[in-house]
């Protein structure tokens, strides 16, 4: 083997192990996958969604870029979304973002990169949004944070404002959607608090959660890690 050969030996290691368990583990999960959930998160490689939430292949519906950003326009995350809606009959959409995103930091301070600024002007516009909210909060760490929280309650709404949420709802289908936030310093899942299972409970859902932001100190200085890296996305 010419390259990585450590990631095939780590992938004959960790097929083994799964196949001891469960000797038709692989076999039961290749004639078909019934995920109840569909993870809308951040491609930030310290925020993989199976492990997170420990769940297994087969369990979890995942797509990722950076800023977990949801944009009525990308074919990439529609199309994710209505298959796993329409197709997959997920009952949960899981819109998870995390403190100390790389995406984030960089949308609130203007920095440029590259290609990358266009995708995350999405989140400015979320930042341009809720300037006064932001303007509350003290700058640097703790104002990171908070434009984390209200973009992961903006791409949650957005989630539902879809025609496939709406459609679903419609219909009759279960579909409930959550916004969560995840922190690198401890590993553990925060409920933001907007969880909507109909189109109605869409607005007073996303006010009250946007309330208990507005009143909420500054979570920067609980959830930050001690370091930076600088491939954080
Ligand atoms: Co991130």
């Amino acid at each position: 083997m010419k390259f990585l050969p450590q990631l095939f030996a780590s992938n004959r290691a960790w097929s083994e192990g799964i196949r001891r368990k469960d000797p038709d583990f692989f076999t039961t999960l290749s004639r078909q996958q019934r995920p109840d959930y569909l993870w809308i998160g951040c491609s930030d490689s310290r925020v993989p969604a199976n492990q997170i939430v420990g769940l297994l292949p087969g369990e979890i519906f995942v797509h990722r870029n950076i800023a977990n950003v949801v944009v009525h326009t990308d074919l990439n995350c529609l199309s994710v979304a209505q298959f796993a809606v329409d197709v997959l009959k997920v009952r949960h959409i899981i819109v998870c973002g995390h403190y100390g995103c790389g995406g984030v930091t960089a949308a609130l301070r203007g920095d440029r990169f590259g290609l990358v600024d266009n995708w995350l002007r999405h989140v400015q516009d979320v930042r341009d949004r809720y300037a006064s909210l932001l303007d509350s909060v003290p700058a640097g760490d703790p104002r990171v944070d908070r434009l984390c929280e209200l973009n992961v309650l903006e791409q949650a709404l957005n989630v539902c404002e879809t025609t496939i949420a709406r459609d679903a709802w419609q219909r009759g289908q279960e579909l409930h959607v959550h916004s969560w936030i995840y922190s690198l310093r401890d590993g553990l899942l925060r409920d933001l608090g907007m969880s909507v299972s109909s189109w109605d409970e869409v607005a007073p859902a996303h006010r009250k959660a946007l309330s208990a932001l507005d009143k909420s100190p500054a979570t920067a200085k609980r959830n930050r890690p001690s370091h930076t890296r600088k491939s954080q996305t």
